[in-house]
């Protein structure tokens, strides 16, 4: 009887437990220090030996406005202006990838936000090959299912009008 049941649940489940491994799409950005240091190459090729696609990809030159926009839930601390400044000293390389877990996959192959920290902790990671620090870290990672579809609407369509944010620099 029970053997039953659970072999009917498994013919109900087949199809609607296929949702729980749908595609997801995160936001990833090579910040200018990575672009600078020649560093866009060779995290593509990490990021496609890792399962992901890329679903789209452009250089975009941030103006102070955007960084300010990007950035605006720390637009009160201290790092603020420094980070602007930062992250509107050159080109910045935006893909939007995707695959099954992509938002947390990602964010565990670009490791911890330091990069000093990624260094020992994580020396595979991609902080640990191109960051300097937790503010020049070398890349970006959506940090949760809202920060990426903003962060994706952010750079690919409009902006719904909401807040972009994430604890993640
Ligand atoms: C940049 O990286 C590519 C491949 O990763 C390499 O072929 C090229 O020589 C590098 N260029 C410089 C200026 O280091
Ligand atoms: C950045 O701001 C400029 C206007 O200063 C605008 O034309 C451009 O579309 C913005 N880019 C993004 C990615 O929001």
């Amino acid at each position: 009887m029970s053997l039953l049941l659970l072999a009917f649940t498994f013919l109900l489940c087949r199809s609607p437990c296929d949702a729980s491994v749908e595609k997801e799409r995160t936001l990833a950005m090579i910040k200018p220090d990575g672009v600078f240091g020649n560093y866009t190459d060779k995290i593509k090729e990490v990021i496609l030996e890792s399962g992901f696609s890329i679903i789209t990809e452009m250089v975009v030159q941030l103006d102070e406005g955007n960084a300010t926009v990007f950035y605006v839930e720390h637009s009160h601390r201290d790092f603020f202006p420094g980070l602007v400044k930062y992250m509107t000293s050159g080109p910045v390389y935006i893909m939007v990838l995707e695959k099954v877990n992509a938002i947390s996959d990602w964010r565990a192959l670009i490791g911890p936000t330091d990069a000093r920290k990624a260094r020992i902790s994580h020396p595979s990671s991609i902080r640990a090959m191109c960051g300097l620090d937790s503010e020049m870290n070398c890349v970006h990672g959506s940090d949760s299912p809202q920060s990426a579809a903003r962060e994706i609407s952010f750079f690919f369509g409009e902006m719904p009008g909401g807040i972009v944010r994430h604890e993640e620099l």
